[in-house]
């Protein structure tokens, strides 16, 4: 079946996109406001596009309601930016992270999170996140009225100690972290359990085909 993007509207688009781009890791994103208002929210658009630089991209649409996000104003003003991930446990946490507060409501009191000092830069990372990066913003592109894409520079990372493997050889237990990623859907996502490994293979070992 063909879907021409350039005919369909852009709610169809996006069924389609997020049917089949999956699973998406989740951005869970802590900033501050000119007041030191904290503020998270997670974004599914999102992913890793770089080492080096090392770069990470978010992409941020308007409120339901209209007008910018406050992860997206709050970026705009003070470009600094935590992204943590969020594991299974953070599911529920999360999820209360998600909805529209007004902009004095702090999503992570809400949630019952706590938070750590970053050490680079002014918004905290959530504690009960076993992953973190602190950011800030390398550019900003307005790709719509009311879309923008974040790109952001990561300055420093936390990974929880115990699924730290050999800090010197930079190795970690990925399964240990138990994180989850978006499916389809309103409410889909999908544990990073039942991971298998799939070897390279060489070209020298490749027998052409005729
Ligand atoms: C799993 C998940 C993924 C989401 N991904 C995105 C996304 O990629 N882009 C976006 O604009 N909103 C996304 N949202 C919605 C925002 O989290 C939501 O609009 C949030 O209230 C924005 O908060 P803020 O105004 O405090 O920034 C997602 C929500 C959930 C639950």
């Amino acid at each position: 079946m063909l879907f021409d993007f350039e005919e369909l509207a852009a709610r169809d688009r996006y069924k389609l996109m997020v049917s089949t781009i999956v699973p998406r890791p989740i951005a869970w994103v802590v900033t501050q406001d000119d007041t030191g208002r904290t503020n998270a929210a997670p974004f599914s658009f999102f992913n890793a596009f770089s080492n080096d630089p090392p770069i990470v991209v978010i992409g941020l649409d308007h409120r339901l309601g209209g007008g910018e996000k406050d992860t997206a104003s709050n970026i705009r003003l003070n470009g600094q930016f935590v992204i943590n991930l969020v594991a299974a446990d953070n599911l529920d946490a999360m999820n209360v992270t998600a909805i529209e507060f007004p902009h004095a409501v702090d999503e992570l009191h809400q949630a019952g999170l706590t938070t750590i000092p970053s050490t680079k830069i002014k918004p905290p990372r959530i504690a009960e996140s076993p992953v973190a990066f602190e950011c800030e913003r390398f550019t900003t592109m307005q790709i719509s009225n009311n879309r923008v894409l974040v790109l952001g520079r990561v300055l420093a990372m936390h990974i929880r100690d115990e699924a730290v493997l050999d800090a010197a050889k930079c190795y970690v237990d990925t399964p240990m972290l138990d994180l989850v990623g978006r499916m389809h859907g309103g409410g889909g996502y999908l544990h990073t359990r039942g991971a298998f490994d799939l070897p390279r293979i060489l070209e020298k070992d490749w027998v052409l085909r005729d």
